[in-house]
């Protein structure tokens, strides 16, 4: 199967932010890339996490996430998303889920053979979960219930293959700062089912992709920085 795939595209009505995003650029980066999705025949597509950032206004920023996300809908592919730092800034999460109209993690869907895997490491290691102003997005985390989550679905003898999606990266040698803090634990979970191959996840703008212990970490190039327009379809 053939999936769309794009990240921190840090939509609002701002010009620039932390002098090389564009964010105002990212609802036409967002259209062109559901376009190419379309049209490149993926099945699916699914944003990596910061979606959004603030408006110039905070109080657009409502509005602003119900003019993106009816543009998405109006491409007619069924769209999923693992909340970034940035959109826990912009809405609480039952907001985000409700307004933009997507499932909410933790949660998996199969296709076939290929079950896909979307996590929400937003908390901090303390167990508190990202809430707007009380962010430290360097501390990130998967609380205890999704690891085992996770485990569960690796063990249902109906999964054949999974593919895990979420924001923060679990690359064994990222930037700590990216890192989920239990990222270890949590690769030795999906190496240990032997059903994993790749983990895709946003968060570090550059970009980074690695292999270990036969599964591949991907973090996917933001689509925000500067004017080019960054997303990838990837067959399953
Ligand atoms: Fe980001």
């Amino acid at each position: 199967m053939k999936i769309g795939l794009f990240a921190d595209s840090h939509e609002s009505d701002l010009a620039v932010s932390c002098r090389t995003r564009r964010p105002s650029l990212s609802y036409g980066k967002i259209k062109e890339a559901m376009a190419a999705f379309r049209a490149g025949g993926a099945e699916l597509v699914i944003c990596l996490g910061d979606l959004l950032d603030h408006c110039a206004d905070r109080a657009d920023d409502e509005r602003e996430f119900i003019r993106l996300s009816e543009m998405i809908r109006s491409f007619g592919l069924p769209f999923y998303c693992v909340r970034g730092n940035h959109d826990c800034e912009n809405f609480v999460e039952e907001d985000f889920y409700r307004i933009g109209k997507f499932q909410k993690p933790p949660f998996s869907e199969t296709f076939g053979n290929k079950t896909l895997v979307f996590l929400d490491a937003n908390y901090h290691d303390s167990g508190d979960r990202y809430l707007p102003q009380k962010i430290d997005w360097t501390n990130s985390w998967l609380p205890p219930e999704q690891a085992e989550r996770l485990k569960a679905v690796l063990a249902d003898p109906a999964v054949e293959e999974a593919v895990v999606f979420l924001h923060e990266l679990l690359n064994p040698s990222a930037d700590p700062r990216y890192l989920v803090r239990n990222a270890a634990e949590i690769r030795a979970i999906l190496e240990k089912s032997g059903k994993v191959r790749r983990v895709y996840c946003g968060h570090y703008h550059k970009g980074m992709r690695e292999t270990c212990n036969g599964i591949s970490y991907v973090a996917l190039p933001a689509m925000c920085e500067g004017e080019e327009n960054r997303y990838e379809i990837v067959e399953l």
